[in-house]
């Protein structure tokens, strides 16, 4: 579904690469995590993968179709991203609209569009905000647009850069089982590795632009001496009190 090959990104003005050499490949339904501390490059591997920025050298290849400028548009509709920062996914005045957008640009019709609106919005248990004003939104709340502005076009793929963050215990919890029945391959970067213990049986644990580990989920996530190593500590429900 995935191969990742060689992959290197430097940012203009930088020095230092933020991507070094990634390799990996995903298979189709495996749910990969992504950890590794602040700036390891958990984000630009995400963006990168969604051609939102362009890589220095290597290639990627979704489902037998090579990354670049002319299939860019053909993999945007296999591709769904929530971004780090919520603020730079919603960008319409409503809610609704919002969550509308993505099957309205492949021209789905009004009725069936709110249909699937909907069903996005009462998946995440939102129903309620759909005729609020997006930028007014707390934090988890726009977290949460975000993911059903996505869930809305079932992408094949779905890339989600720390989806946990800014939800509550409840609304974490409730996005956990969200994604767990949902039978879409994941690249989930994050720094919650509990939620990284519940849904993925992988991890690609990055450090300073490289993959030092990738390895299945339990060998990774209870190695303390490994995590340690990459600037983390064991998930919260494996420390010792
Ligand atoms: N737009 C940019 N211009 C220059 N350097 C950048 C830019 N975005 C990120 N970087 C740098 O690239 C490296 C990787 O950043 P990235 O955001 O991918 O890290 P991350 O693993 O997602 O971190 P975090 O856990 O804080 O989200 C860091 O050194 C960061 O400072
Ligand atoms: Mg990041």
């Amino acid at each position: 579904m995935l191969k990742v090959t060689n992959l290197s990104v430097k940012y203009d003005l930088s020095d230092e690469y933020a991507l070094k050499g990634v390799e990996f490949t995903v298979q189709s339904g495996e749910r990969v995590a992504v950890i590794g501390a602040n700036g390891a490059g958990k984000s630009t591997l995400l963006l990168v993968l969604t051609g939102v920025l362009s890589h220095d050298s290597g290639g990627i290849v979704i489902d037998d179709i090579v990354l670049e400028k002319k299939t860019m548009l053909e993999l945007r509709k296999k591709l769904g991203m929530i971004f780090q920062n919520p603020d730079d996914q919603l960008f319409m005045p409503t809610v609704y609209e919002d969550i509308a957008f993505g099957p309205r640009n492949y021209g789905s019709p009004e009725a069936e569009t709110e249909a699937k609106a909907d069903e996005a919005l009462s998946q995440l248990n939102i129903s309620h905000l759909k005729r609020r004003l997006s930028h007014k939104l707390s934090g988890g709340e726009k977290r949460l647009v975000a993911l059903a502005s996505v869930l809305v076009m079932k992408p094949v793929l779905l890339l989600l850069d720390e989806p946990t963050s800014f939800l509550d215990p409840k609304a974490r919890r409730r996005l956990i089982g969200v994604l767990d029945a949902l039978p879409q391959t994941m690249i989930i970067a994050t720094h919650d590795l509990d939620m990284a213990l519940d849904l993925c049986g992988r991890v690609i644990l990055l450090k300073e632009g490289h993959i030092h580990t990738d390895a299945p989920v339990n060998d990774a996530l209870h190695n303390a001496d490994l995590l340690e190593e990459c600037g983390l500590e064991l998930p919260l429900s494996l420390q010792k009190r």
